[in-house]
């Protein structure tokens, strides 16, 4: 099996997940869009979805799937998206995509996180992904300064603008021993408006796709 199928695979098995007659909040990525393909063929079951980011919410509604403004719903029932990197205690790097905040405020907003990765994704230790963080455009310099000190070496995404209007740092050299310590440190530094490690909230469902099929951690 090549990766598509073994994220086809894992996002067709996240349906499983998805409760009836609930607002569902959708994640970013080639393997968040197998699931919306998914989706598809069971919406009339759901009351609609919160997406993660502009381009997930164009093809939800390509597939004729509601989506929600996030301040008209409440809690949602579950967040189904994937991730660059994970380790078995399910802290996530995610933003490869660039939709970190979006997607850090639906998990935040959702019951379950159910991440679905090909086994690719699954690490000892997070930080050979470079670590995404998304700041506001001011900011660059000193935030990089401040991740050097960190032990990063930080590179702006070129070209890029998130769905919020800022910048990203794609930081490589972090050996990320304690994720929340290192999620909660970055994120004290003004200027950063979210860092790309998911641990403080991590996923509570990891949906690994392998060549044996679905592995299920929690
Ligand atoms: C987007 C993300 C994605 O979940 C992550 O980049 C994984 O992408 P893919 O499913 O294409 O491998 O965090 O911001």
């Amino acid at each position: 099996m090549d990766q598509d199928e073994l994220k086809k695979q894992v996002a067709e098995a996240a349906i499983e997940y998805v409760e009836a007659g609930t607002v569902i909040g959708v994640g970013t990525g080639s393997t968040a869009n197998f699931f919306i393909d998914a989706l598809a063929k069971i919406k009339g079951k759901i009351d609609g979805t919160v997406a993660s980011s502009i381009a997930s919410a164009e093809r939800l509604k390509g597939h004729g799937i509601p989506v929600l403004d996030l301040n008209e719903v409440g809690e949602l029932s579950v967040y189904v998206d994937g991730a660059d990197e994970t380790n078995e205690q399910l802290h996530l790097i995610k933003g490869g995509g660039g939709a970190l905040t979006r997607e850090k405020i639906v998990a935040g907003a959702s019951r379950k996180f159910v991440c679905i990765c090909d086994e690719s994704k699954l690490v000892k230790m997070l930080g050979a992904f470079p670590l995404p963080i998304e700041v506001i455009p001011m900011a660059q310099s000193f935030v990089a300064r401040e991740l050097v000190k960190h032990g990063g070496m930080p590179e702006l995404r070129q070209g890029f603008t998130t769905d919020n209007g800022n910048i990203i740092l794609d930081v490589k050299g972090m050996e990320i021993m304690e994720p929340c310590t290192l999620e909660s440190a970055l994120n004290n530094i003004p200027g950063i408006v979210t860092v790309g490690i998911f641990a403080n909230r991590p996923a509570d469902v990891l949906l690994l796709g392998t060549a044996n099929g679905v592995k299920t951690l929690t």
